[in-house]
């Protein structure tokens, strides 16, 4: 299949393309777009043949339900039963933005988009070219993150052409995504709110405007029978570079220490071997493959650049990355989580 690309300019879209990406979601097409958290893989939503097709484009296994987009509040009637007092609240406060919330979904929405569950995940976005998209098809749209399936989520629009060229009808390629993790994706169908994946939002913002929220336990640990997530998509091994990552623990000054002293058993045994850090760690290890996510004082600056970074180790030839860890506070929580994926759980 032929991928047209088509370049946001000045934060814009210009109508003639604004038409041809409309053309191509009402003819059941799947177009990847930027969004404030990573690109998403867009297709109308209530258009099951076109749902099937993200499915195909990704490799997404069909278990794993999808993010229904909206524009507008008045996009929600077509979608969900009911939206509570909570839910009001939180969309009030953090819409739109980088969350997404559970609902009961209406009878009339496929279960090719829920993967069978008679709940629905919503979030409207805040990306400029994102809701330009949606409110020009006035359709909503459904849309997991742009990348093939297992690999990092993709923060610019590089990362979607080289996962996807070939295997959808369309890229949008804008700037890079300003947050540059996926949605925090919230519960609402049970007793009390539940962060079933941590994201842009932290728990520490939800709490000022609900009170206290819960954390899906299975969320720290590896998947198993025992311990399943109740988000689907949880329980996939994500975010996997090729080479083995492993996760230091510790204070930062003894995650140093161990990281150094790994390096060098590594190396000895003819290891190649990169260290992803930060800012203030970069001149202690000796080694020509370290990328920093930035500084540790600025938390956001780390949670933008770590889907950028495990996909450069995959340029290298490093068979293992030694990673530094952060954190469980903030957006430091959805850092962890990623990173905890991206290393197989593996710590040392
Ligand atoms: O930031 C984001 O959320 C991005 C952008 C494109 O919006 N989208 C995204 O979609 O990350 P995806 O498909 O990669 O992840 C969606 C997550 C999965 O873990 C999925 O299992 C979960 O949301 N999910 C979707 N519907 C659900 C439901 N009804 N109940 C529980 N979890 C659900
Ligand atoms: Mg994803």
């Amino acid at each position: 299949m032929e991928t047209v690309i088509f370049k946001v300019k000045n934060n814009s879209l210009e109508k003639e393309d604004l038409d041809n990406i409309c053309e191509i979601i009402k003819s059941s097409g799947v177009v990847a777009f930027p969004t404030e958290t990573v690109y998403g893989l867009g297709a109308n939503a209530l258009d099951v043949e076109a749902v099937k097709g993200i499915f195909k484009a990704k490799g997404r296994p069909s278990d794993n339900p999808l993010i229904v987009h909206i524009s507008n509040l008045e996009m929600l009637d077509e979608l969900v039963e009911e939206v509570g007092d909570a839910a009001k609240k939180l969309m009030d406060a953090f819409w739109p933005g980088p969350i997404t919330f559970i609902l009961k979904k209406k009878k009339e929405v496929s279960e090719t988009v829920t993967a069978g569950l008679q709940t629905i995940a919503i979030r409207f976005p805040s990306d400029k070219i994102a809701r330009d998209i949606i409110e020009y098809c006035g359709k909503p749209i459904a849309a997991p993150s742009a990348n093939l399936s297992g690999k990092p989520s993709p923060t610019n629009g590089e990362h979607v052409i080289r996962d996807l060229t070939g295997r959808v009808e369309a890229i949008v390629v804008g700037e890079d995504a300003v947050i540059g993790l996926e949605s925090t994706v919230v519960d609402l169908t049970g007793k009390y709110p539940m962060i079933l994946r941590p994201g842009g939002i932290s728990k520490e913002e939800l709490e000022k405007v609900i009170g206290q929220v819960q954390i899906d336990k299975a969320l720290n640990s590896e998947y198993s029978e025992d311990n399943k997530p109740k988000s689907p998509g949880m329980k996939y091994t994500h975010y996997a570079p090729k080479a083995e990552a492993r996760l230091a623990t510790g204070t930062r000054e003894e995650q140093v220490i161990k990281i150094k002293e790994l390096l060098n058993d590594l190396r000895s045994s003819g290891h190649s071997v990169g260290v992803l850090t930060v800012d203030e760690n970069v001149e202690k290890y000796a080694c020509d493959n370290i990328i920093s996510l930035g500084s540790i004082n600025n938390m956001d600056e780390i949670a933008s650049n770590l889907f950028k970074a495990l996909r450069e180790f995959d340029d290298t030839s490093v068979e293992y990355i030694l990673c530094e860890s952060f954190e469980n506070v903030g957006i430091g929580l959805a850092i962890m989580n990623r990173l905890k994926k991206a290393c197989g759980y593996r710590k040392f």
